[in-house]
């Protein structure tokens, strides 16, 4: 994200990581059991959500992370990526509602992709998808965006932990995307409390890690 906390600029570019960041991203992929985005960040920028080898560095893959899709009306086309690259190694998941048209849902499974119902909709509930995939042994969630999900996740007490990089770059923008969308807290006190647990400097952008603290916990 930018330093003025922007994960993409008005017109949807997000180009904020250089290689280093990248290979940390993919490190991170690989590290997981699935990888989770919003339907608008599909829209945006066709994700395929694979992990990446470069010339001068190789990732490990233990296990090939599944990858999520959150979209409560199954808008995403059949072509989209994250549909259609690599499924033989990385199994892919529609997370969608019972209010989506069941001839779509019929084309996403031909394709080979599990679909999961998760309550009647519109927007997909999160604690009913949590719950699903802990059923599937999917116990590390990476959770990449956008800000709408991300607000979501947020919302119903879904995230441990929050990982950031931060661009040296200001965008603004009233429209551009936010790390956290959503309608958002009232209170500064009913928000999500962080403990800072890592930073480091990770080539021309800085790296911050922190843990959530529930109610009560001490920091
Ligand atoms: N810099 C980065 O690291 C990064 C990472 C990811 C994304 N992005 C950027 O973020 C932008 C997209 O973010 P966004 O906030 O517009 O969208 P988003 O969070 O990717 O997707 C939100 C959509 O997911 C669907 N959804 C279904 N159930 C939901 C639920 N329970 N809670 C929330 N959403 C639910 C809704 O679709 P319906 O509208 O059909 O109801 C909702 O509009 C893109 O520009 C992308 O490039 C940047």
């Amino acid at each position: 994200m930018s330093v003025d906390g922007k994960i993409a600029s008005r017109v949807g570019d997000c180009e904020f990581s250089d290689d280093e960041d990248w290979k940390r991203v993919h490190k991170l992929r690989a590290s997981v059991d699935a990888i989770m985005v919003g339907r608008r960040t599909i829209e945006t920028d066709d994700s395929k959500l694979t992990i990446k080898s470069f010339p001068d560095f190789k990732i490990p893959i233990s296990k090939f992370p599944t990858r999520v899709v959150v979209d409560g009306l199954a808008k995403t086309p059949a072509t989209a990526r994250i549909f259609t690259v690599e499924l033989e190694h990385y199994p892919s998941i529609l997370a969608t509602t019972t209010n989506a048209p069941k001839e779509k849902l019929d084309e996403i499974r031909a394709l080979g992709v599990k679909v999961l119902v998760c309550g009647k909709g519109p927007r997909v509930d999160l604690v009913h998808l949590m719950r699903d995939l802990r059923t599937m042994n999917i116990r590390t969630l990476l959770l990449e965006g956008g800000g709408t999900l991300n607000f979501s996740m947020l919302e119903n007490d879904l995230i441990d932990e929050v990982s950031l990089s931060v661009a040296p770059v200001l965008v603004g923008g009233l429209s551009a995307t936010s790390l956290i969308g959503g309608k958002g807290f009232d209170k500064i006190k009913q928000s999500c409390q962080l403990e800072l647990i890592e930073f480091e400097k990770l080539g021309k952008n800085l790296f911050v890690r922190y843990l959530v603290r529930r109610n009560g916990e001490k920091t």
